[in-house]
């Protein structure tokens, strides 16, 4: 059976060397934020090369501390981009910002920068971007933009762990990349967890407040913050995984390439990948015109796939409210998008596979 992604295979090739570090832990009696987070936190920041670096208990809560550790409230605008989890906008909402959208670019789905300019005004503080599905956005063209307007720079690179772009890794360019360790992300634990990778001391030191309750110290609460912790056998899991991220890209991107070497249908159009940019598909998205038919096809042929994203942020329930004028591009893309199955372990016979019910889509 094809299967959109497959958790317990990953686990089967490190089942033993987990178990035994996971029982450790659990004989030693400390469960949070100790050594395992400690080194985990030294990995990452060495492996991203990032300035400082500092783990949370989700992707979303690294977006929520990020935005709170650069002043960002109510009243302010965040450009973002309107295709993407809706964690991104949602972090936004959270800390009493409004997000404001700009129109993708449909052959990367990833925010258009030349969509970003005409939406500063006063108001915005900061660009929200996302390297969506494994592939960086134009970071070098946002930098660009912040600088020129004075403003901040996020980047959420939930999906794009150990991508890079010219050769330096995402997270790096904004003032802040927040991770996600969601278990189906290339580098994923085994419940919940994320990561901030941080330019500032400043902005780092008010980060490790905000992690715990607005201070470092007991009977110490400068900042209203959160209870954002890592525990110690996600940051263990993490760090035994760690050592095989790049295997785990280099089995995704050889999957990847079977599909761009063996579907050919005029009908199906698959992604662009910049040159410049190291893509490490954490999805594989194509378009059609014909979304309702294609999956009818994919159905009758037991081929399992998933939509990401059915429908610009905007138009969620969240926002009725708000009023936001459609976009083209991601009203199109939203529509047209299907994600097929791409994982380090999904075997070859099944991509040739997937590849062949495509082709025979009419
Ligand atoms: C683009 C994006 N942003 C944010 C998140 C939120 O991460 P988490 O589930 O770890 O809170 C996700 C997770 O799916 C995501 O894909």
């Amino acid at each position: 059976m094809i299967k959109l992604f497959d958790l317990i295979e990953q686990y089967k090739k490190f089942g033993k060397t987990i178990d035994k570090k996971v029982i450790n832990i659990l004989s030693s009696g400390n469960y949070i934020l100790g050594k395992n987070v400690e080194l985990f936190e030294e990995n990452s920041k060495n492996y991203l090369n990032g300035k400082y670096t500092l783990s949370c208990n989700s992707g979303t809560d690294a977006l929520v501390l990020s935005l709170r550790a650069l002043g960002i409230k109510s009243g302010d605008e965040i450009i973002t981009t309107p295709f993407s989890y809706f964690a991104t906008s949602e972090s936004i909402s959270l800390v009493g910002a409004k997000p404001i959208f700009a129109d993708i670019n449909p052959h990367t789905f990833n925010i258009n920068p030349k969509n970003i300019a005409k939406l500063v005004n006063k108001k915005t503080k900061a660009v929200l971007s996302v390297n969506l599905f494994g592939q960086a956005c134009e970071l070098d063209n946002i930098n660009k933009i912040v600088k020129e307007h004075n403003i901040k720079h996020i980047e959420d690179c939930a999906q794009s762990f150990g991508a890079t772009y010219n050769s330096k890794q995402t997270g790096t360019y904004g003032d802040m990349g927040c991770f996600s360790f969601f278990p189906t992300k290339n580098l994923g634990c085994f419940g919940d967890g994320g990561l901030v990778v941080v330019k500032s001391k400043k902005d780092y030191e008010i980060l490790k407040k905000l992690r715990t309750h607005g201070g470092i110290r007991r009977n110490q609460h400068d900042l209203i913050g959160y209870n954002s912790r890592l525990d110690e056998i996600q940051a263990a899991i993490l760090n035994i995984k760690l050592d095989y991220i790049e295997s785990f890209i280099k089995k995704r991107k050889k999957i990847a390439e079977i599909y761009f070497k063996t579907i050919r249908n005029d009908k199906v159009r698959l992604p662009f990948t910049y040159k410049r940019s190291n893509h490490t598909f954490n999805q594989f998205t194509i378009r059609v015109k014909n979304r309702r038919k294609l999956e009818l096809h994919l159905k009758k042929h037991n081929i399992p796939y998933g939509i990401y994203y059915s429908m610009p942020m905007y138009k969620y329930n969240a926002y009725k409210n708000n009023n936001y004028e459609p976009l083209p591009m991601v009203e199109k893309v939203s529509k047209e998008c299907l994600s097929i199955p791409i994982y380090p372990e999904l075997p070859i016979k099944h991509a040739m596979k997937i590849s062949e019910v495509l082709n025979n889509y009419e």
